[in-house]
């Protein structure tokens, strides 16, 4: 089987890729009730380290910013220490590791907050769908909107868990900008009916990302900072009215900043690749640095997209939860396990840890089938 460009090292900013995969953040709820790292974090991430990058599960930038149970956060000492040893294990396997940022803004409910305090959002505009507390599911609730002068403190938040990324040791940040959580509500015209400078019109709804990218960049640099978005994905009850326009302007914006890669959700997150005239990749000639596609690839997609200059890295979610040697695998064209649905959030090391890597014969075996 010929080599293909997408296992040969790239060069991301100042960090240097085995190859050009990236494993998706994954959110697996796997975390104390306070939000602390355990040992089988370590684990899981080492057993992924072959992947050119990895992009850890969205983690809370603060207690606010919470909004699923038994996720991990990057506030607090003990959250910067038990990263630590996750950046530790990856950089001992020769992998890379950045830390996807988030606040989930509405899609959060009282039992996530501190105090049972309502969840923040551009504006009070309930979601549509229902929370997972530690309790189960729960419908969600009709968010509080956050005044101006309490932004700064949000921004203040990102700077300070970028501030905790670095001490932890990681290789860079990814701004979670997509998937209907805070920074995609002040994005979409859906969720962000404001009348201040924040809201209106496009220029208007991307002043607080925006505000966020520059003080993630401020607080570290521009090579380190990745961001993702998802122009046309509903999750979370989000869709704007025109996703090209609002993307468009919004990659502009990113472009003049420098960024480390542009992470874009291509079509619907975990759903159609294609539902739109909008090609979301188009946004890689716009923003004109390091493009990363993801949603639904597979290795032949993966390879032509690579080798055609359509996307430089290719990310894959899935897949990686149910194979930790996916690089290995589809180097040398190795069928891929199957992942289940019902271990990928919450519970314990079932489905999370005892997915097996190919052993040596069995490799040899497709090694020589290819
Ligand atoms: C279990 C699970 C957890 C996810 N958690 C996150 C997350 O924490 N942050 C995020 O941006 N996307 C998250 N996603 C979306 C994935 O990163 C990815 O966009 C999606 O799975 C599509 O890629 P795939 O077809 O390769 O799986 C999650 C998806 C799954 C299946």
């Amino acid at each position: 089987m010929a080599k293909s460009k997408l296992f040969e090292p790239f060069t991301l900013g100042p960090i240097e890729l085995k190859n050009r995969i990236v494993m998706a953040p994954l959110t697996r709820s796997r975390a104390t009730s306070e939000g602390d790292l355990l040992d089988r974090h370590v684990e899981y991430y080492r057993q992924r380290a072959s992947a050119g990058l990895i992009i850890t599960e969205a983690t809370n930038i603060s207690p606010e910013g919470r909004g699923y149970a038994w996720t991990p956060g990057i506030f607090s000492d003990a959250q910067v220490a038990g990263w630590r040893r996750v950046t530790d294990a990856v950089h001992e396997e020769g992998g890379k590791i950045v830390i996807q940022l988030w606040h989930v803004g509405r899609i959060s409910h009282p039992d996530l907050q501190p105090g049972g305090a309502l969840p923040v959002a551009p504006s009070a505009i309930k979601p549509k769908g229902q929370a997972f507390t530690e309790a189960g599911f729960k419908d969600n609730v009709t968010p509080r909107a956050l005044e101006k002068d309490e932004l700064p403190r949000v921004v203040a938040d990102y700077v300070k868990a970028t501030e905790n990324a670095k001490a932890a040791g990681f290789d860079g940040v990814e701004v979670h900008s997509a998937n209907g959580y805070l920074l995609d509500q002040f994005l979409s015209d859906h969720t962000n009916k404001r009348t201040d400078e924040y809201g209106g019109s496009v220029e208007n709804r991307m002043r607080f990302p925006l505000e966020v990218v520059d003080a993630v960049v401020a607080a570290w640099s521009a090579d380190r900072v990745g961001i993702r978005v998802s122009p046309l994905s509903a999750a979370n009850d989000i869709l704007d009215s025109n996703p090209e326009e609002t993307f468009t302007a919004y990659t502009r914006e990113l472009a003049k900043r420098g960024l480390m890669y542009l992470h874009a959700i291509e079509g619907a997150t975990r759903g159609d690749r294609d539902p739109h005239h909008f090609k979301v990749w188009a946004l890689k000639e716009e923003f004109g640095g390091v493009y990363m596609g993801n949603n639904g690839y597979d290795r032949n997609i993966a390879v032509n997209r690579v080798q055609n200059d359509v996307v430089d890295l290719v990310c894959f979610g899935r897949p990686f939860i149910s194979n930790p040697d996916l690089v290995e695998r589809m180097e040398i064209g190795a069928p891929l396990a199957p992942f289940d649905e019902k271990t990928f959030y919450g519970g314990d090391e079932r489905g999370y840890l005892d997915y097996p890597k190919l052993s040596e014969d069995e490799k040899q075996k497709y090694a020589d089938a290819a």
